[in-house]
């Protein structure tokens, strides 16, 4: 039995949670990249097996937005994200789960995607699921996502229903690092159970919230492991204050307002590529690296840029020997077949 580290007077008790993951994850052992690497204490934290229709990062994080709706009597969910958006897919679910309603913008944020995505990957999820789906033209301007999501929720606010908002923007209270602070206490039990030291977690940096709150979280249940963020939505110049913005956020609502300093927050844009949705070479045999030897199975947006982040660190040596490294496997399987065409163009790389 492991011991937990959440006490009856921890201020994460006093937020609205609805359960929606299975949770804690594994922490299982990289073996054979640790027989690879000669690097002795490698882990990956299996984010992509919280279930809620095919697991990953966000439904951690949609325990404290759903919480929040069904706290303020919300009878309708609304969420915004890219075609093939992880957190809308298991934003549907969670409502079907919880028996609300739930409307989702898809924005067309990654130019050169094939026809037919309504056909595959989590667009498909999403009509299975039975969610209104509404487009949305530009994907590159979240403040302009935020206004079309809430113009949405006037007119159904006008109708009588009780629309609860789950925004993109960073200015909007990071609830949903909340849940990637369950997340790191989690790691810092299981570590503690192996008996090896947390020293380091590598971890896609997108909206943040993840990111945010793993920071926010080692450092409010007193883990000092360094956190890589490794950037999939925008350059580290950019990244980088939103991180922080979002962990002093976090802070604030944990009742500490000093917990992260400038120095936790990392950011690493070495593997993004073109940006958003643009898998690289590296990406791309990242996924087939992790398949082959470790039965991973990533994707190329978030997961597969994140693992060639941990690849590269490793690579560096930047990652200390003498305690843990845990990867986070934030899920994103579905978007694997979205992109199954990237495989007509990419030779096969990597051979584990
Ligand atoms: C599979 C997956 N991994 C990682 C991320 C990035 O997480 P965050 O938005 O919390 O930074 C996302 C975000 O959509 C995701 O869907």
């Amino acid at each position: 039995m492991i011991e937990t580290l959440r006490r009856e007077d921890d201020a994460m008790t006093t937020f609205p949670r609805a359960q929606l993951a299975h949770a804690p994850t594994p922490l299982d052992p990289l073996s054979a990249i640790m027989a690879v690497t000669g690097h002795p204490h490698l882990y990956v934290k299996r984010d992509d097996l919280t279930g809620l229709a095919m697991g990953g990062n966000k439904a951690r994080q949609l325990e404290y937005y759903f919480g929040q709706a069904l706290h303020e009597g919300a009878d309708t969910v609304l969420i915004t994200g890219a075609v093939q958006s992880n957190f809308a897919r298991q934003c549907a679910a969670a409502a079907r789960k919880l028996n609300l309603k739930c409307e989702i913008q898809l924005e067309d944020r990654v130019s050169d995607m094939p026809t037919g995505q309504d056909k595959t990957g989590n667009f498909l999820l999403d009509r299975i699921l039975g969610v209104k789906i509404h487009r949305f033209p530009v994907g590159e301007d979240e403040n302009a996502a935020d206004e079309n999501l809430d113009r949405i929720a006037d007119e159904l606010r006008a109708k009588g229903a009780k629309p609860f908002v789950i925004h993109l923007g960073a200015d909007h209270a990071p609830l949903g690092a909340l849940g990637y602070v369950d997340c790191a206490r989690e790691i810092i039990e299981q570590t503690a159970e192996l008996d090896v030291p947390l020293k380091a977690v590598i971890v896609a940096s997108g909206s943040a919230a993840s990111h945010a709150g793993i920071v926010g979280g080692l450092r409010h249940y007193g883990s000092n492991a360094i956190v890589h963020g490794i950037c999939v939505r925008r350059a580290a110049e950019l990244q980088t204050p939103r991180v922080l913005k979002r962990s002093r956020d976090l802070a604030k609502m944990l009742g500490h307002p000093d917990l992260v300093q400038d120095q936790d927050v990392i950011t690493n844009d070495a593997f993004i590529g073109e940006g958003y949705g643009k898998p690289t070479a590296g990406t791309m045999a990242a996924i087939e690296k992790a398949a082959r030897a470790e039965t991973l199975l990533l994707d190329p947006v978030y997961s597969g840029k994140s693992f060639d982040g941990l690849l590269g660190l490793l690579a560096e040596g930047a990652l200390p020997k003498d305690g843990a490294c845990v990867y986070i496997h934030t899920g994103g399987t579905p978007g694997l077949f979205a992109y199954s065409h990237l495989w007509d163009t990419f030779e096969v790389v990597a051979d584990a």
